[in-house]
């Protein structure tokens, strides 16, 4: 963890709606006090009515940034002023800071999925082909941070097969789309597998997949992470597969905001990753 003793009486928020279940607070305010940061963070429940107001306020300069979560990911890109690369063709944004009364989006999901894996699984992108499980919002940042690791293949499934097409022809190249019943013989010779869906969330069953016909040592990882291990996860530890779990994702698209807020690049420690899990 950095030692720096600096005071910044910077304010940030998480604005969704709804926004009890939001974790983010637990997380920035763990490095605020382990940083001895003089700075606050929030929770603001939003309604989409509300959201075009709110974002104008921000223009004002009190809250320094914040995070922003469902249901306004997409409308913080479209009225943000400036918009980064990632952010961009990602489509949404998760992430904003205010500076000389404009409004600056990112979207930090990207970066936290392949944080969490390069920590986690070193090596991992060493992989030709990777298969994605689900084609929403999550699944459009991870799809990004693969073909921006140059990943030569990539499988994305979906129950819904259009939004899995729409995701091929958005990023194009190395991405193809596919029902979700061929998952199971996409995954031979494969090296990494990616759930985005919602599949296994609070332990519902998914299907039986043949994680045995992966490479050897192939990585799988979940964004769910409620259950910590997922139904995926557990079936491929009983063959043998490294397995990465969702909640490394959370922590590390964290870090930038906070930096950018605070002025301090803040560390995803052990003792961060136990108080979250001991809120889950
Ligand atoms: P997020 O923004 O978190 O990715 P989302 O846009 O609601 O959330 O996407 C959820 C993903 O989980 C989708 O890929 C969804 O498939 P559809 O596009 O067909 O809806 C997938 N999903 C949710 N429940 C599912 C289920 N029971 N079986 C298969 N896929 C499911």
């Amino acid at each position: 963890m950095n030692d720096s003793r600096e005071t910044i009486d910077a304010k940030a928020f998480v604005a969704g709606y709804p926004i009890a279940h939001s974790r983010s607070p637990l997380i920035h305010r763990y490095w605020l006090s382990q940083l001895g940061i003089a700075g606050s963070y929030e929770k603001i429940a939003v309604t989409p009515e509300a959201f075009p107001d709110f974002l104008d306020a921000l223009r004002s300069g009190e809250f320094r940034g914040g995070n922003i979560t469902i249901p306004h990911k997409e409308a913080a890109l479209k009225l943000s002023d400036v918009v980064d690369p990632v952010a961009e063709a990602i489509g949404a944004a998760n992430t904003l800071w205010v500076e000389d009364g404009l409004i600056h989006a990112t979207n930090t999901d990207e970066t936290g999925f392949l944080a969490n894996l390069d920590a986690s699984a070193p090596g991992w992108d060493a992989c030709d082909t990777a298969v994605v499980l689900g084609a929403g919002g999550a699944s459009r940042a991870i799809l990004h941070g693969l073909c921006e690791r140059g990943i030569k293949q990539i499988y994305v499934v979906n129950r819904t097969i259009e939004r899995a097409k729409e995701l091929a022809d958005r990023f194009g190249g190395a991405i193809s789309a596919h029902r979700l019943e061929a998952l199971d013989e996409l995954l031979v010779g494969a090296g990494l597998f990616v759930n985005t869906s919602s599949l296994g969330m609070d332990n519902s069953p998914v299907p039986t997949l043949g994680f045995d016909h992966m490479l050897p040592h192939s990585v799988v990882t979940d964004i769910v992470y409620v259950p910590l291990k997922t139904p995926f996860m557990l079936a491929a530890e009983t063959v043998g597969m490294r397995t990465v779990d969702g909640l490394g994702m959370l922590l590390h698209q964290a870090v930038p905001g906070f930096e950018k807020w605070f002025g301090v690049r803040p560390e995803v420690t052990p003792e961060l990753r136990n108080l979250v899990l001991s809120d889950i």
